[in-house]
């Protein structure tokens, strides 16, 4: 078996009926065709036909796998349900920002689910031990996390072919919450652009609640990285095919057809957010105002027909096929139709030759993950395969246009627009063409499919699933061997606690996150160890710290480090009695005018430090006051003693003299132990992360979930009490 699977809804290969091995069309088959992925992998997905119609389902199989493919074969039912419903009667068009034309039935999504299932079990059984499992698109959203219960020792990438739509249209999906779940199975996400992955980020914040940063974010144990990989064309394919006879005979066939006339070229799969509708509105409105034009132009659309099961496709190949007649019966003269309409799909060396001899080649989608028809066209005009010069007309709303700034970019709602783009590109000189398709050809030339998949690879390579920092020099079962070592020979054991957010998760109300039962009963286990010294220090007020774990033989520190309570003497006390707090009295309003401005937010003023809260307000609209705060507190407060971050959904501002850093030094040089271990999980902690320690063995420490550190280890909440509680066990075993 092989390291690398690959999986897809549809193989990049199918039998055709005559019994043959053929290429399938569309833009992931052929990136990933063209990816030149080294070494062996396994393809794994849907063989294009289904139970009913395979007559010798053994010898089919065998003919995929002969071609280094296993297909997934479902039964008719499964594939109306998960195929032709829910993937694409729901959310392609939800994907597009095409709400209305999505329709929503509850049993395609358990149609969904099952053949998800159904390709975690396949993917599962076939994968290697440590694999690498590479999915795509949005036919199998919910299988990387049901592929990772089975398989929680394989490496698992996703990568969305489609945009990533704005949180609103995803808010409106039933299973929203599931689907997102799913995808963060993923030890790798990626996006085509930016603008899909923020979106992305955007949807986990408001439907979720989880907090992502630009790299990725921490779920459970795992680290879910993101990132943006614009899929590139088969460069190496298409340079093939044009040494080709079939290429050759091609191009000369079509230029003697043309016969001095100009090639306007459209090629896409007929798909309605491929804007054919609105292309012909815009060349029935060129060829209108342009009568001089009519004789000299070809307009050659090949449209591929797609998805012809789903009922919007058929309208849709009615309405077009209706409107190129109509235009032709306006503006068609004898011998000479301006429109043809090729409804059918053409072999790559065929493909090349059209793009070699247009003139212009038009790609007006209403939105488009990314369109590889646009690079293909770019890359094929090669004087040394005798191609003629052209100019691509591109639509803004393809992932394609950011990187291929050089073409005519249109709106194609703009019929206008479309059509003055038309004249210009018509009266071109081949000058300026070659000088823009050269520009993009340098840039085309260094992210083909090849590099794409190589860089996305690379990425899910170095993707950990571990619970530590790759850097860290060991893991938390080391550390908890050194703990327990040091203990059993006597030696002296600290640990320094952060309470929100690293013993207990955060709630909508903060007065809620009380420690539940078996924390309470953790920390006193681990306290009645005669050689260790646990101390909880915490933000919270005293009062708080006192009503849920006062009973217990621990230190506590309260506000960061303003109160505190030894264990030997039993009540709070200030631990350092000469803080001034004048300046309370200077930033309050400023958090009185956020509080103001910020429905759902609010102010707690402790004794030491002011706190603005924005956990119940809008998350994006919270996050972007607290930066807004964050940069008029930095500067007012420029002169006076204090600090200010920004926490978990919190800007704190709080006496410089007074940190849990200074805690954290003041019981370490009390209690001189010899190893300890200090775990917090935002930017206060970080002061205890910085002391210079006093124990003779060593000080580890453990940041707690997201976020730049300076701790060594990295887990979340759960796996620091997976750790506290083996620790526990482990001396409760040793006395
Ligand atoms: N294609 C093809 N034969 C055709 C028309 C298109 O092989 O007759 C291929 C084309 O070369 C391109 C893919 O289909 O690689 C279409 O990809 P694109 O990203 O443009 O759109 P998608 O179909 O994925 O939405
Ligand atoms: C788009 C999708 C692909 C899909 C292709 C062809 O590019 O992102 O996942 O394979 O269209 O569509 P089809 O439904 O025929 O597989």
């Amino acid at each position: 078996m092989s390291h690398l699977t690959l999986v897809s809804n549809r193989l990049p290969i199918r039998i055709n009926e005559e019994g043959e091995v053929e290429r399938t069309t569309g833009g992931l088959a052929s990136a990933l065709a063209g990816a030149g992925i080294p070494g062996d992998y396994t393809w794994i997905g849907w063989g294009g036909i289904n139970e009913e119609e395979i007559e010798d389902q053994d010898a089919y199989i065998k003919k995929l796998n002969d071609v280094g493919v296993q297909p997934v074969i479902l039964k008719t039912e499964e594939f109306e349900a998960y195929y032709e419903g829910y993937s694409n009667s729901t959310l392609w068009p939800m994907l597009h920002y095409m709400k209305g034309r999505a329709k929503f039935d509850p049993e395609w999504i358990n149609g969904y689910r099952a053949v998800n299932k159904k390709f975690a079990e396949v993917i599962a059984k076939a994968a290697d031990k440590d694999g690498q499992v590479w999915i795509h698109d949005y036919h199998l959203l919910l299988l990387p996390k049901m592929l990772r219960e089975l398989r929680p020792d394989i490496k698992i990438g996703f990568f969305l072919h489609t945009p990533w739509p704005s949180s609103e249209i995803i808010r409106a999906l039933p299973e929203r919450n599931e689907i997102l779940e799913g995808l963060l199975g993923c030890d790798v996400i990626g996006f085509h652009t930016y603008n899909y992955l923020r979106h992305f980020n955007s949807c986990l914040l408001r439907i979720l609640g989880i907090e992502g940063e630009a790299e990725g974010l921490w779920h459970g144990d795992r680290m879910v990285r993101m990132g943006v990989y614009p899929i590139g064309h088969n460069s190496t394919g298409f340079h093939e095919a044009m040494q080709s006879k079939t290429y050759k005979e091609a191009l000369e066939l079509h230029k003697e057809r043309l016969a001095g006339g100009k090639l306007i070229l459209s090629v896409e799969r007929l798909d309605y957010t491929k804007g054919v509708p609105e292309k012909l509105e815009a060349i029935r409105q060129f060829l209108r105002q342009n009568p001089e034009q009519r004789s000299q132009v070809n307009f050659v659309i090949i449209a591929v027909p797609s998805r012809v099961g789903v009922e919007e496709y058929n309208m849709l190949a009615e309405t077009v096929q209706r409107e190129v007649g109509a235009i032709n019966g306006d503006y068609g003269e004898v011998g000479h139709s301006p429109v043809q309409f090729l409804h059918r799909g053409f072999p790559m060396e065929e493909l090349a030759a059209f793009y070699a001899l247009a003139e212009v080649c038009m790609v007006t989608p209403i939105i488009d993950g990314m369109n590889l028809v646009a690079k293909e066209y770019i890359d094929c005009k090669r004087k040394k395969y005798n191609a003629r010069a052209g100019v691509l007309i591109l639509s803004e709303f393809a992932g394609a246009a950011q990187e291929m700034s050089h073409s005519l970019l249109i709106n194609p709602h703009d019929t206008q627009g479309v059509v003055k783009a038309m004249e210009q590109a018509l009266s071109m000189s081949d000058e300026e063409m070659w000088s823009r398709v050269r520009a993009m050809q340098d840039r085309l030339a260094r992210n083909d499919a090849g590099a794409w998949a190589k860089r996305f690879l690379g990425d899910l390579t170095e993707s950990g699933t571990t619970d530590h920092d790759p850097d860290a020099h060991e893991t938390l079962a080391e550390v908890e061997e050194n703990l327990t070592k040091n203990l059993a020979s006597g030696r002296k054991v600290a640990l320094f606690l952060d309470y929100d957010g690293t013993l207990r998760g955060f709630v909508d109300r903060p007065e809620d996150a009380i420690p539940d039962k078996s924390l309470v009963d953790l920390l006193g286990r681990l306290a009645a160890h005669d050689s260790l010294r646990l101390a909880v220090i915490s933000g919270r007020p005293k009062t708080f710290l006192e009503k849920h774990l006062g009973h217990l033989p621990i230190d506590l520190v309260a506000e960061h480090g303003y109160y505190w309570k030894r264990r030997e003497v039993g009540e709070w006390e200030l631990m350092n009695p000469h803080v001034d707090n004048s300046w309370v009295d200077v930033v309050l309003p400023h958090l009185e005018w956020a509080v103001t401005l910020t429905p759902g937010s609010e102010i707690e003023v402790k004794t030491s430090s002011v706190v603005w809260h924005y956990r119940q307000a809008d998350p994006e609209f919270g996050l972007w006051r607290a930066k807004g705060l964050l940069d008029e507190l930095t500067a007012i407060t420029a002169s006076l003693p204090v600090s200010v971050h920004h926490g978990q959904k919190i800007v704190e501002i709080a006496s410089q003299m007074v940190n849990k850093g200074v805690a954290t030094d003041f019981l370490m040089k009390d209690w001189k132990p010899d190893v300890a271990l200090a775990a917090g999980d935002d930017q206060t902690d970080e002061t205890m992360f910085a002391i210079t320690p006093v124990c003779e063995d060593h000080f580890h420490t453990v940041k707690i979930g997201t976020g730049s550190t300076r701790a060594e280890h990295r887990t979340t909440i759960e796996g620091l009490r997976n750790f506290l509680e083996s620790l526990a066990d482990t001396l409760s075993n040793q006395s």
